[in-house]
């Protein structure tokens, strides 16, 4: 079951699933999966400047580049340094261990973590072909924590952020679709019209595959809200 939420802009988009994360504080989640990238940004905005207080909340993080240093702008660990944890700290953040010297045992132990503290809350971006986390098309649904190859389609997304596209880490860990379909209540948002497409597949397509983020028409509490420009595409 999927319920779409179409908003305004983006700013209306983190206050819409600002306001579903305090409603499920206030009814008792403990634990918030979370992203980096453009899209939850101005959700992480509406949360440092709410009088919401998350030390007793734990977050758990969808993906990390692997073999990029944690104190590199682009590292996820840092990006939300930088965006949410420096300003709401949290009881404890976990992010995926891509500078474990043993990736495949880090993927483990991130599973152990995940079951450890099981995710009341996941919020999602969605990118250009519809992964989710790192779950490039083509991902099995039951994937848990794993390594993954980056796809051409996703190092040219991602390239803007690095002064040389060969810069741009060619691995990531990332939970799996297994992992995130565990949560018990997903937020998904996208914004703008370069992502109309994969939400129309998203929402109306089958559930493939092909299409990561359409497992989420089998998820049994999925929100998607998504502006005007990225829900143009629906029919
Ligand atoms: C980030 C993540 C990715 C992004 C997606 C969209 O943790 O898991 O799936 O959500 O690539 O990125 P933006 O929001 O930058 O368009």
């Amino acid at each position: 079951i999927m319920d779409i939420k179409i908003v305004k802009d983006k700013v209306a988009g983190g206050q819409a699933a600002f306001a579903i994360i305090q409603q499920g504080i206030a009814t008792g989640a403990k634990v918030l999966g979370l992203a980096t990238g453009s899209t939850p940004i101005t959700l992480y905005q509406e949360m440092i400047k709410s009088d919401l207080d998350f030390r007793q909340l734990t977050s758990v993080n969808l993906d990390e580049y692997v073999g990029l240093p944690y104190d590199n702008p682009q590292s996820y660990h840092q990006f939300m340094q930088d965006n949410l944890f420096s300003k709401k700290p949290f009881k404890h953040s976990y992010v995926p261990e891509g500078m474990a010297a043993d990736i495949d045992q880090a993927a483990k132990d991130y599973d152990k973590i995940i079951e450890a503290n099981p995710i009341d809350i996941q919020i999602l971006g969605i990118g250009r072909n519809g992964h989710i986390g790192f779950n490039e098309p083509g991902t099995p649904f039951d994937e848990l924590t794993h390594e993954v190859r980056l796809t051409e389609s996703t190092i040219e997304a991602n390239k803007r952020f690095f002064a040389d596209e060969k810069d741009v880490p060619r691995k990531a860990i990332s939970m799996g679709i297994g992992s995130i379909m565990k949560s018990k209540q997903i937020i998904l948002m996208a914004y703008g019209s370069d992502k109309a497409d994969a939400i129309q597949a998203t929402i109306e397509g089958p559930v493939t595959t092909h299409v990561p983020a359409s497992v989420l028409q089998n998820h049994a509490n999925a929100t998607i809200i998504i502006d005007e420009a990225a829900a143009s595409k629906l029919t």
